[in-house]
């Protein structure tokens, strides 16, 4: 088989690049390892930027987002008993976020691909780059006991942290930049009204906590737990009691429960690998890069890279131009950074260190009050928030 793009990893990067590309008279046929089921079964986050809705816009793709999608204009920071709101809309002369579940956008993503009769070829094995440093790459994988071969040329790897792509890389040319957290966020997705209808950050001195939503009637809830703690060691009632425990009481006293229907630990992680390209191979999303999920950076850095990859693509198809493949690991890198910080910054301005000095407290508890003082501070935290410009 034959293609212009060679996209590897069926999640939202790879599979928006390829709505972008096909709209646009660019062929792509996009590798997936697992079921569509199986993909569709995973609970991400779902805050999306004014950037990352625009581009579901370019794809053909929004409708169900403008329908479904609650616009947030604001999110709350609780801390010492209390609620401050952090007034997005104000703050950022008018701009806001929406929540929308990467799960369904995923969805709508693949409906929008079998619309069009885009070749999205589902438990592909073993998929492999090859000749990445050459004009010719190629992949092969197989499905079953049959093997297969695509030549491209291009491959886009959007295959996530674990994919196989940036592991094609040399390692003489990757440079790997990466810190832990010594906690991971135990994830509950209830079928319950949320307590907010904002997003409620919260910090405690037993620890971060969050209450996030899908809809009027699905809750999502997240605490901070030690890396040792197990999705079995939580029963919800316990998961109840400490997330309840970690917010104002007024807030926790309106908290409708009811049992999980989806229960989680994710550990926290920021990870950048530079260069995002090698020959004609080219990285976008988490097979780059991953932040912790406090600053809602995730998805939206993803979508940022697929705009630069996506339009230096039509460059070169369409122009002739290959000034934007050419660039287009600095360009995204230097958005991707700006993420990196803000989701750093948020990690460590709102959760529970067990190491931290005396000292380190005191700071932090500084950082907080003086973000909840100043106007400058607080727009610094909305412009990041609501997303940086692509530019
Ligand atoms: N071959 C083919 N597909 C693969 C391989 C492989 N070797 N390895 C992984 N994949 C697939 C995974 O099954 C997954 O469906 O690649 C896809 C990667 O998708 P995501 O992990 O969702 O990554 P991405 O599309 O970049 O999405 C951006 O932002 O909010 C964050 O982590 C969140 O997933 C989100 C990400
Ligand atoms: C979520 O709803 O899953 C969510 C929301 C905001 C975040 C992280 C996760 O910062």
């Amino acid at each position: 088989m034959r293609t212009q793009v060679g996209i590897i990893g069926g999640g939202p990067s790879g599979l928006l690049l390829s709505q972008l590309l096909h709209l646009r008279g660019i062929e792509t046929v996009l590798l997936e390892k697992h079921s569509r089921d199986y993909v569709l079964g995973r609970i991400r986050a779902g805050v999306l930027e004014h950037g990352f809705a625009e581009l579901m816009r370019e794809a053909q793709v929004a409708e169900r987002m403008e329908r479904e999608g609650q616009v947030h204009e604001g999110f709350f920071i609780a801390h010492d008993g209390v609620r401050d709101r952090v007034d997005l809309h104000a703050l950022t002369g008018g701009k806001s976020v929406i929540v929308y579940g990467q799960t369904e956008l995923t969805r709508d993503l693949y409906e929008a691909r079998d619309r069009l009769g885009g070749r999205v070829i589902h438990n592909a094995e073993d998929v492999t780059p090859h000749d990445i440093a050459t004009q010719r790459p190629y992949l092969t994988y197989r499905l079953g006991r049959q093997a297969a071969r695509i030549d491209c040329d291009f491959v886009v790897g959007c295959d996530g942290f674990h994919g196989v792509s940036r592991q094609s890389i040399p390692p003489e040319h990757l440079q790997v930049f990466e810190r832990t957290y010594p906690f991971g966020w135990l994830g509950v997705l209830s079928r319950t009204p949320p307590v907010s209808p904002e997003l409620i950050y919260a910090t405690h001195e037993r620890g971060f906590a969050l209450c996030s939503l899908r809809s009027s009637t699905l809750s999502r809830y997240y605490i901070q737990v030690p890396l040792s703690d197990t999705v079995e060691a939580w029963s919800d009632e316990e998961f109840f009691q400490e997330l309840r425990c970690r917010l104002p009481e007024d807030v926790a006293r309106a908290m409708i429960i009811g049992p999980s229907i989806e229960k989680s630990i994710a550990p926290l992680r920021s990870f950048v690998a530079e260069p995002m390209s090698f020959g004609r191979l080219f990285l976008a999303g988490d097979a780059a890069h991953i932040v912790p999920p406090t600053g809602a950076r995730g998805l939206n850095t993803a979508a940022s890279d697929i705009y630069y990859l996506y339009h230096a693509l039509l460059d070169h198809y369409l122009n002739g131009d290959d000034r934007g493949l050419e660039g287009y690991s600095q360009r995204a890198l230097a958005r991707v950074w700006k993420g990196q910080r803000f989701s750093w910054w948020m990690t460590m301005l709102l959760h529970r260190f067990p190491d931290n000095t005396p000292y380190e407290q005191r700071l932090q508890r500084t950082e907080l009050a003086y973000l909840l003082s100043s106007q400058q501070a607080l727009a610094s935290l909305a412009e990041n928030y609501v997303g940086l410009p692509f530019a």
